[in-house]
């Protein structure tokens, strides 16, 4: 009696939304038609469905929450659902309020999952998150498609949405997004998608509201060196390489053109030089149409839409196409044809999803609720968390001694639950935080949160020292967290906000081990801490998701040796003052420093690549590599590759000894510099890495490392990259551990050929 009454309520209080559905090609209007003949081919079945739509359908259609036609049983579908490290709360996505549904697998931020420099992991990750939207879609709460990655290069550290990248590198962002492409939708252009994903932002944004300059109306001066070079490299390989089903033009405008209506980028570049074909759509950020009105771009609505529509942004995540198309094909601003060409592409992938095809043929759409945070989600979750996690500073005083018995948590992140998952979250199944973790591990541990994370009151900083003084150890956690970086906020400085330093200080003179623990996407500077001797041990932990705080006290007990690497530059305080955050510009001038670890001329704290381990490595290029090459006779053996850019130039082998006594992953960083080709010349470039598992104590691993042609051609003014004959240093880890120099003989050879900007 009584459990049947509470499964009642249970029912009653958590209805099955049926926010999508699929097409009934068996008993509904568009049996037999062509769009459910699944031998005929994704473009036909399209052409064939658009054209039973009337203008008012086409219209109706061209944005996010499209009502299908219920005419033709075609159900309403929201383009706009969100997944950037797991299954996240978007229109698009409705999570119910318990039971089944009620959570996905909260992966840490992407800023964290670069950090471990593992591919393999990333790919296995994003099919964990292709997995878990499939099965929320056959629940009808979720779409087939996801409005991500974020892969914009964290070009400035005020950046408020560098959380959501992977960091700073091109090379870097290039790999990583590669594989993730493959796990979302499901390999390279599969015959069925198994989801949509959607690079963003295209192009040129990495600025939210900095000194009233504002992400809707910011022109970013941008040549087209840097295009080539630094911003658009990501979003090659995400298109041409990866084959993603789908892009998205950002807010800004680029060299005076707000990107959803710029030709150039969506059409010449896009379309023409990579490819993209009528299979793939091109959505609007949210709102991004509305706003050609900020650009000063348009004169009104009706103008925008017939722009974005004829420039190539097929969806209008908003409102304006459609309130506003039938008004701009009236004043012949548009044609029904280029609204036409809009509507089938969204159709063409809904196709090739298998929307329109039997349930029964289609594995994905068996997927349930079971297949949504499995022990193997969970442990990836935690895995990619500890791999991630980076090693600053250490006195030795990590891992823990086994003496240590009670710790004292203190700081606003010491006990972070929904903290650890950043923005672009869903709900996740659990969260453990790092002082969870540590009772969980056995500790008697106690939690004073002494301040918050920008705050001058300190009538909290009594209470902490006192449970510092009972404590053999204490841990504090802090740094910043979304109430200083997030969506819309850039902040304004990078040094600790608040009086944290201040506690921190204060503790540091109890005379006791202390390990700080950094958290946030963007750096803040920590040389104080970095300097500071009374600060044992300094970790970064990013944003780490659902099992954050285990990931943080497996390392701090030395479970596992970390081997994260910083994947951007700690830059020091004072940068913020050096250059204003609207200067697209990397390579450095009279008013710009230059930006990443590419072209920054100053000093960093923490150096891109940083990564301190619990055991030693000796290294050593291994195999006799070649010390000369024939660029000509390198183009002529790439003459077979798909793009010559991807044409191997060689790979290098590195012996990985552990020279220490605990076993530990090590990532191998291979940079390259020389002084070859267009000055001026970065001090170094990212050309290979790859990480290595589990290196035994007294063992040696070898790591292989790929280079390719395009990753030591340089790039010109015009933004075509070319061989130059000199002479080249590989650079190995960070700080340098090897070098090994090699040259390259014969003529300049152009291996890229940058379209011309109109
Ligand atoms: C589709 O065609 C089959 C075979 O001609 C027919 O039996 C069926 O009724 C048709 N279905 C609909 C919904 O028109
Ligand atoms: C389905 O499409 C194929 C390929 O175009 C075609 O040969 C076949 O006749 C079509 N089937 C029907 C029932 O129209
Ligand atoms: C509409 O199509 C006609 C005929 O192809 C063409 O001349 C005209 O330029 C088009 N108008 C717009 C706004 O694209
Ligand atoms: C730690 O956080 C959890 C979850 O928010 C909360 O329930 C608990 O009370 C906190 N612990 C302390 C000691 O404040
Ligand atoms: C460095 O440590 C000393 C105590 O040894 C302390 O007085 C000072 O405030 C500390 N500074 C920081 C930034 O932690
Ligand atoms: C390359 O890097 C090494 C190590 O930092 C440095 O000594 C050398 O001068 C650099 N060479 C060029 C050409 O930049």
């Amino acid at each position: 009696m009584l459990a049947t009454f509470l499964v009642a309520v249970a029912l009653a209080c958590a209805p099955q939304v049926q926010a999508y559905a699929f097409p009934d090609c068996v008993n509904g209007p568009l049996a037999n038609t062509t769009v459910c003949n699944t031998s005929a081919s994704p473009s036909a079945r399209a052409k064939a469905l658009i054209a039973m739509f009337t203008t008012s359908d086409l219209i109706s259609n061209t944005v996010n929450s499209s009502p299908g036609v219920a005419r033709l049983g075609l159900p309403a579908y929201n383009w706009w659902s969100e997944a950037l490290h797991g299954v996240a709360g978007s229109p698009g996505v409705s999570f119910a309020p318990s039971g089944d549904f009620s959570f996905a697998t909260s992966f840490p931020e992407p800023i964290l999952m670069g950090a471990a420099f593992d591919d393999e992991m990333i790919k296995a990750i994003a099919t964990v998150i292709s997995t878990e939207m499939r099965a929320f879609n056959n629940a009808g709460r979720a779409g087939l498609d996801a409005f991500t990655p974020n892969i914009n290069p964290f070009r400035d550290p005020r950046w408020g949405r560098g959380q959501e990248t992977p960091g700073e590198d091109p090379f870097h962002i290039s790999q990583y997004v590669f594989n993730l492409i493959q796990g979302l939708q499901g390999g390279i252009d599969p015959p069925l998608f198994k989801l949509v994903a959607d690079c963003k932002h295209f192009a040129g944004y990495d600025l939210e509201n900095w000194m009233g300059n504002n992400r809707m109306s910011f022109n970013a001066i941008i040549s087209q060196q840097d295009l080539a070079e630094f911003y658009l490299p990501m979003f090659q390989t995400c298109v041409r390489d990866a084959k993603v089903g789908s892009v998205m033009c950002s807010y800004n405008a680029v060299n005076g053109v707000p990107s959803c209506a710029d030709t150039f980028l969506l059409q010449t570049i896009l379309r023409d030089f990579w490819g993209f074909d009528d299979d793939r759509w091109v959505t609007s950020d949210c709102d991004a149409i509305a706003n050609f009105i900020d650009h000063k771009f348009s004169p009104d609505l009706p103008h925008a839409a017939a722009t974005g529509i004829n420039a190539g942004t097929d969806i209008d995540c908003g409102s304006t196409y459609g309130n506003n198309l039938a008004a701009a094909v009236s004043l012949g601003l548009v044609n029904v044809s280029s609204i036409a060409r809009a509507v089938t592409r969204q159709y063409t992938s809904l196709i090739r999803l298998g929307y329109f095809d039997p349930p029964a043929s289609q594995p994905f759409r068996q997927l349930k609720f079971s297949d949504v945070n499995t022990p193997n989600a969970q442990q990836l979750a935690y895995e990619i968390a500890v791999e991630g996690i980076v090693l600053l500073k250490n006195d030795g005083t990590l891992p823990l001694s086994k003496s240590i018995k009670k710790l004292a948590f203190i700081g606003p992140w010491a006990n972070a639950t929904t903290q650890m998952q950043g923005n672009y979250q869903g709900t996740a199944p659990f969260l453990i935080s790092p002082f969870a973790a540590s009772q969980e591990a056995g500790f008697t541990s106690t939690f004073t949160p002494g301040t918050k994370i920008n705050s001058a009151d300190t009538t909290g900083f009594a209470a902490a020292i006192a449970a510092a003084k009972a404590a053999d150890a204490i841990v504090f956690g802090g740094g910043i967290d979304d109430s200083i970086e997030a969506e819309g906020m850039d902040r304004n400085t990078i040094v600790w906000p608040g009086n944290q330093l201040d506690l921190v200080g204060q503790l540091a003179a109890l005379g006791k081990p202390l390990v700080v623990l950094q958290f946030g996407g963007g750096q803040v500077d920590s040389s104080a801490l970095k300097s500071n001797s009374t600060v044992n041990a300094l970790l970064w932990g990013g944003y780490p998701g659902q099992s954050g705080g285990t990931a943080v006290m497996d390392i701090l007990i030395g479970k596992v040796s970390p081997a994260g690497r910083l994947p951007t530059t700690q830059y020091p305080a004072n940068y913020v003052n050096e250059v204003p955050m609207t200067d697209m510009s990397v390579r450095p001038s009279s008013t710009n420093p230059g930006r990443t670890y590419k072209w920054f001329t100053g000093t960093p704290v923490f150096e891109f690549g940083t990564g301190l381990s619990f055991t030693t490595f000796s290294l050593a290029f291994t195999g006799s590599p070649k010390a000369s090459y024939n660029i000509q006779t390198l183009v002529a053996a790439g003459a077979s590759a798909a793009h010559l850019d991807l044409a191997p130039f060689a790979t290098f082998s590195v012996s990985v000894h552990n020279t220490g006594k605990v076993a530990s992953d090590f990532v191998s960083l291979l940079f390259m510099n020389t002084t070859a080709g267009p000055s001026p010349f970065p001090k170094k470039e990212l050309v290979s890495y790859v990480r290595t598992k589990n290196v035994g104590a007294g063992q040696t691993a070898t790591a292989n490392l790929p280079v390719t042609l395009g990753a030591i051609a340089r790039v010109g003014d015009d933004g075509s990259a070319s061989l130059y004959p000199g002479d080249y240093t590989l650079l190995l880890d960070v700080p340098t551990a090897v070098t090994f120099h090699f040259s390259l003989t014969g003529t300049q050879a152009q291996i890229t050929n940058w379209p011309a900007a109109s």
